[in-house]
């Protein structure tokens, strides 16, 4: 374990695989992720207070999210392709063929217009604005969350009063967003139940607050579709970057890949049932993640109640908890060799990484 200093107080490294497994296992009474990302980008003032505890963007997750997966993939398969065609297809070629292009700020380009295909449907996603918007949000929030961390707690609340630092980006927001939810919205209370609903997260978002009677005012749904920006759009642009950069760093394996694509999709199409089949490529991205995971430290925690572990060392309540994570993905995994990169060519028998409570 590793005390270390930062601009905001101090932070706890966990290292070594027994306390990695008492973390794993602690229960959620214990911790809180919630508590910790609500602190680290100091959503109250960032977002909103309203969203800070709510949990609404995780019940949407995992619940009509996940349930929606298989038709999902089918639409973002079409964006995707869309996007492919705007962005790598019409770049310039040299005389052998060759496109050159930095595969960080496409790869962004690409998924930040999928993402949004899937939070708010095809009239914004293909929107540039719109997209280097929510592209920006996370930088936004980082950068006004870094900010205020290095004020004294009083004096957050009292800079945030008089200069809320989010505000003119969330008008900007909402300008594109507030008149889609007003146009369904008049739509439903038109059609009623001859209303075909658009398949997006937007319109589960409105749903679930009409049906909770909360969060029905149109800023609380502009932020919460930032925030699934804010999620969605890195996590995947830099673990899609990495994985080009891995493909291309082994000849050996692009063959392999390459057919049992054309295999799999040759035989079931582009659907959720094709992508289950693919288990060297899924391997191969496991790989890609484990090795290069999209931070240094995630999964930061804040402790409850004071907690002692099985080595006697105390953590008091408070405590920011996180994970170095390139060491607990090479030390946690059952492949002999875990720092060296090896696909499978059977669906993995790994163990699934269970996280505590977030
Ligand atoms: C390869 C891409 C992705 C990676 C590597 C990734 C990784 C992560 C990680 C490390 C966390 C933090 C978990 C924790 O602290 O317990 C997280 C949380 C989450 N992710 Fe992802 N993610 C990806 C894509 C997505 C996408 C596309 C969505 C949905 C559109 C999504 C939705 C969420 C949600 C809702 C949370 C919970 C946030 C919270 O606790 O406030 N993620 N993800």
């Amino acid at each position: 374990m590793i005390k270390v200093p930062t601009l905001f107080g101090w932070m706890v490294l966990i290292r070594g695989e027994a306390l990695l497994t008492e973390w794993r296992t602690a229960p959620g009474t214990l911790l809180s992720g919630q508590d910790a990302k609500a602190d680290v980008l100091q959503m109250m003032y960032t977002m909103d207070p309203r969203v800070v505890h709510d949990g609404l963007h995780l019940r949407l997750a995992r619940h009509q999210l996940a349930k929606a997966t298989p038709d999902l993939v089918h639409l973002l398969n079409e964006e995707v392709v869309a996007a492919l065609k705007d962005y790598i297809a019409t770049l310039p070629t040299d005389s052998d063929g060759w496109s050159e292009f930095a595969p960080h700020n496409t790869v962004s380009k690409i998924v930040a217009r999928a993402s949004n295909r899937m939070l708010i449907g095809l009239l914004l996603c293909c929107n540039a604005d719109f997209i280097q918007l929510s592209t920006n949000y996370m930088f936004e929030v980082l950068r006004t969350s870094t900010l205020l961390r290095m004020l004294p707690l009083g004096a957050r609340r009292l800079v945030n009063w008089f200069s809320p630092m989010m505000d003119p980006y969330v008008a900007q927001a909402s300008k594109y967003i507030v008149p889609v939810i007003r146009e369904r919205r008049e739509k439903m209370a038109f059609l009623n139940d001859q209303y075909v609903k658009p398949f997006d997260l937007l319109m589960w978002l409105v749903d679930e607050a009409e049906a909770q009677g909360r969060h029905t005012d149109e800023r609380i749904l502009v932020i919460y579709i930032l925030m699934f920006n804010f999620i969605a759009i890195h996590t995947t642009s830099i673990t899609m970057s990495n994985l080009i950069s891995d493909i291309a760093e082994r000849q050996e394996c692009q063959a392999i890949l390459r057919e049992e694509a054309r295999m799999v999709t040759g035989e079931f199409g582009w659907g959720k049932d094709a992508l289950d089949k693919l288990v060297k490529l899924d391997s191969f991205v496991k790989e890609s993640m484990r090795l290069r995971p999209i931070a240094s430290i995630m999964l930061e925690r804040f402790v409850k109640q004071d907690y002692t572990f099985s080595n006697g060392t105390t953590l008091p309540e408070g405590t920011l908890w996180t994970l170095p994570t390139r060491t607990a993905s090479t030390l946690t995994q059952t492949s002999l060799n875990p720092g060296a990169f090896a696909i499978s060519t059977k669906k993995q028998a790994g163990l699934p990484l269970r996280l505590p409570q977030a």
